[in-house]
């Protein structure tokens, strides 16, 4: 099967299942033991510990091991909620995962403000309204991702954050879709909190970190043994953490020699040639504030649904929308906060590479789209792809 749904998640990479294959069999010891299997478990995590650190430019002791980057954001929020209290106003934007949006829902239940600040049609956030709402006297926290999951469009963070430290207000970003994919620095952007994921970039689905910026207090989501410096308790996943630690090594390291160039390319020749070949594509969002793995595009006159079921059925996995959003008709909530009409968001795809996708399979998935597209739009009496000129 042709895999092109990266940003719902990525294969585990060779490279991170053979760093964590020894922490699944022989050194299979709980890094909290004192005797000195355990020490040597101990020094592997902390290890890792120091090469999530380095990727996004932070200090170890700044970085906690999480369960998933949902449990990440979740504790983010409750804690920020706890520390600035009930009453406060929350500012976040329209167009964030469901892992802070239902996280805000539950919070406005008990007694906090919501304000969901709006993106414009390229869905990058309004900065105006932002700033707005960032210095109303009840304003109590700010969080913003980093890269939408949907479209991979690149937010003004920098700059909404500096808004954020003006106003006296902390901030947290959801960087899951970013990390690995694009420079991320904490020290840059001065966030109080950072959420990541693993398995978006080739690590283990299951784990995930939480940068907690130093001297910036935390209420723990898990009380108990008081792992992770009692920031949260429970056993380390050892082996997902090594493989975490090891993805995001080697995911520093291509971003620092070509800014994950191999990607963009193969994302930029998938794009060119349908917008080539076939008349009614259109990108959807900013195309200059991309992550490079990803492509959002509409295809006129074709429902994205039938377009699913006919590229499963040809050997290829994409995505509309979000993957949580896969079978629901309705346009995405990022989609409606960009204002993209129904029927373009209805016809609309996320396409998402990584850096296991080859060029033989980007030719052989554009072959795929052109097929379906021709097949639903013949059914309709429409008929044909391309080139442009002939039926636009
Ligand atoms: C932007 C964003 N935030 C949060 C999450 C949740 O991460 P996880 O699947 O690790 O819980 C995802 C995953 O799809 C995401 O794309």
């Amino acid at each position: 099967m042709i895999y092109l749904d990266s940003n719902a998640t990525t294969r585990v990479h060779p490279d991170v299942l053979e760093a964590m294959l020894p922490y699944l069999t022989d050194q299979c010891y709980n890094p909290s033991s004192g005797y000195r299997a355990g020490k040597a478990v101990k020094k592997a995590l902390e290890q890792a510990r120091e090469q999530v650190a380095q990727l996004i430019g932070a200090e170890a002791d700044e970085i906690v091991f999480t369960g998933c980057g949902t449990e990440s954001n979740n504790a983010a929020l409750y804690s920020l909620a706890e520390a600035v209290g009930k009453g406060k106003r929350i500012i976040t934007s329209q167009i964030e995962h469901s892992s802070i949006l239902r996280t805000c829902e539950v919070l406005e239940k008990r007694g906090y403000t919501i304000e969901r600040v709006a993106v414009g049609a390229d869905g990058r956030l309004d900065l105006a309204a932002w700033k707005e709402a960032v210095e109303q006297e009840d304003a109590g926290f700010a969080t913003l991702m980093w890269a939408n999951n949907e479209t991979g469009v690149i937010q003004p963070v920098l700059e909404a954050a500096a808004m954020a430290r003006a106003a006296g207000v902390p901030f947290h970003s959801d960087a899951i879709q970013a990390v690995g994919k694009c420079p991320v620095d904490v020290r840059a952007v001065e966030a109080d909190f950072l959420s990541i994921s693993g398995h978006k970039f080739h690590a283990p689905k299951g784990v995930g970190a939480l940068y907690i910026r130093k001297n910036v207090s935390f209420e723990p989501l898990l009380f108990g043994g008081g792992q992770e410096s009692g920031r949260r308790s429970g056993t380390e996943n050892v082996a997902s953490i090594v493989g975490l630690g090891k993805a995001a090594e080697m995911m520093r390291v291509r971003l620092e020699a070509d800014g994950h160039a191999g990607v963009g390319a193969l994302r930029d020749h998938f794009e060119q040639r349908l917008l080539a070949e076939v008349h009614g594509v259109q990108v959807n969002g900013s195309q200059e504030f991309r992550t490079k793995n990803t492509s959002h595009l509409a295809f006129e006159d074709c429902e994205a649904a039938g377009l699913l079921i006919l590229l499963d059925e040809y050997g290829m996995a994409c995505s509309a929308g979000s993957a949580c959003m896969t079978g629901k008709q309705k346009p995405s909530h990022v989609q409606t906060a960009m204002g993209i009409p129904a029927k373009q968001a209805k016809s609309s795809l996320r396409i998402s590479f990584s850096i296991l996708t080859t060029r033989e399979e980007t030719d052989a998935a554009v072959e795929m789209v052109k097929k379906a597209v021709r097949k639903l739009r013949a059914v309709q009496g429409i008929g044909g792809v391309g080139p442009v000129t002939v039926y636009t």
